[in-house]
This record gives structure tokens, C-alpha cells and sequence, in this order.
């Protein structure tokens, strides 16, 4: 069965580009991007992988840790990470999961069969510290992902972990959130000192509380 928001990322143990890891022990008090690509050597992929790497710095701010998957070996993995670095102007600073026998691949639901038998689509799976995971974004082969858009979910997540907010429709970082409703007014009143704007009694809007 696919696997949902709420559900515990599965564990497993993994052939990558940096060795091999155990998933639970390496992303142990991190949240994780776990993400799959069809092949090694295709360009869309060199393109996103690269762009991992530049974001290095936004994903440690957010404590996340970024491991890619994709169905090559170890060594291909490792001849492509010189095209990605050569071609992206980077390094790769993040593990690539050689899953030849679609072990993870198959755990994660990362193959759609209609969409191609034997090649992952792109899946993204965001997971918290406690490896539970916490949203899922699923893209075709041929569309490059929005690693913007990742980052976005992974602070709307860490906002409502840490502050009790929502983020509206096409929030954007710096932007007012909406109190949840399990917060009464009361409550409310301890917990954003900024204050709120009461639309409806369902809809309250406050300053983004870490800002
Ligand atoms: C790519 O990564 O460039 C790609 C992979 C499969 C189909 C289309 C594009």
C-alpha cells in the first residue's frame, strides 16, 4: 500500500555514493528530503541534483538532511556526480542511493507502473525527526521539481510543529499565517502576542510568529 502522511518512513539499509547507510541511524534528530529520479545521466535529473547541492545552506538552517534515490549502481552514481558538479557549477554534498534491486524503491512506492515499469517517477518525501512522514509531492519524469515549493512545505510544517499556525493559500515566507482552529481565543491571546486579524471566527490571520 502507498504510503501516507502520518505513517512511519520505513527503514532500510542502502548502497549510496557516500557508503553504505543505515536510513533511520543517518537521518537520526534530522528532518529529511528523501527524493527518487528515473535514471542516472539524464538531464533533468543533473539539473535537480545540482540544485540540492547549492541549497545546502537552506536545508541545514532547517536542520533537513537531502538524500536522493535512483536505480544505477554506485559507481554510475559516482561518475554522474562529477557531470552534475562539472555542469552545475557545485559539489554534490549529499548521499545518492544505488538501489539496483528497487528494494527502497519498491518500500516507498516510488514506481508507478503506468507511468514507466521499471524507472522511479519523482517522488518527494518530506520527514520529520521522529521518522514520521509529514507530505508527499509526486511529479512525472519529464518536470523538474520546484525545490522552492520543498522548502516552503518543510517551514509551513516547522511552523505549525513549533508556533501552532497554518500557512494560507500561496504563503510565502515573512507572510501572515492562520491560527488553527483547535486554538481558542484565549489560548490564542498567550500565544501571539502580536495579535490576530478575525475574518470569521474559523479564519484568524497573525503576523508570522518568528518574524
Ligand atoms: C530526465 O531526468 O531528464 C528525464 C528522465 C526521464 C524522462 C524524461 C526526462
Amino acid at each position: 500500500m502507498a504510503l501516507r502522511i502520518g505513517d512511519t518512513a520505513p527503514d532500510f539499509t542502502a548502497a549510496t555514493s557516500e557508503g553504505t547507510i543505515n536510513f533511520h541511524e543517518w537521518g537520526a534528530g534530522s528532518w529529511v528530503v528523501l527524493y527518487s529520479h528515473p535514471a542516472d545521466f539524464t538531464p533533468v535529473c543533473t539539473t535537480e541534483l545540482g540544485r540540492t547541492a547549492k541549497l545546502k545552506e537552506e536545508f541545514d538552517k532547517r536542520g533537513v538532511k537531502a538524500i536522493a534515490l535512483s536505480v544505477d549502481s554506485v559507481d554510475d552514481h559516482k561518475k554522474w556526480i562529477d557531470d552534475i558538479n562539472e555542469t552545475q557549477s557545485t559539489q554534490v554534498n549529499f548521499p545518492i542511493i544505488a538501489d539496483e534491486d528497487r528494494k527502497v524503491s519498491e518500500l516507498y512506492d516510488m514506481i508507478h507502473p503506468n507511468a514507466d515499469a521499471s524507472a522511479t517517477v519523482r517522488s518527494v518525501f518530506i520527514i520529520d525527526p521522529n521518522h514520521k512522514i509529514r507530505a508527499t509531492i509526486t511529479y512525472p519524469a519529464s518536470t523538474g521539481r520546484n525545490f522552492g515549493e520543498i522548502l516552503r512545505v518543510i517551514d509551513s510544517l516547522q511552523l505549525t510543529d513549533n508556533y501552532g499556525v497554518a500557512t494560507p493559500v500561496d504563503w510565502v515566507d515573512g507572510e501572515d499565517c492562520v491560527i488553527v482552529p483547535t486554538i481558542s481565543n484565549e489560548d490564542a491571546k498567550q500565544r501571539f502576542p502580536k495579535g490576530w486579524k478575525e475574518l470569521r471566527p474559523y479564519l484568524r490571520l497573525t503576523p508570522q510568529p518568528n518574524k
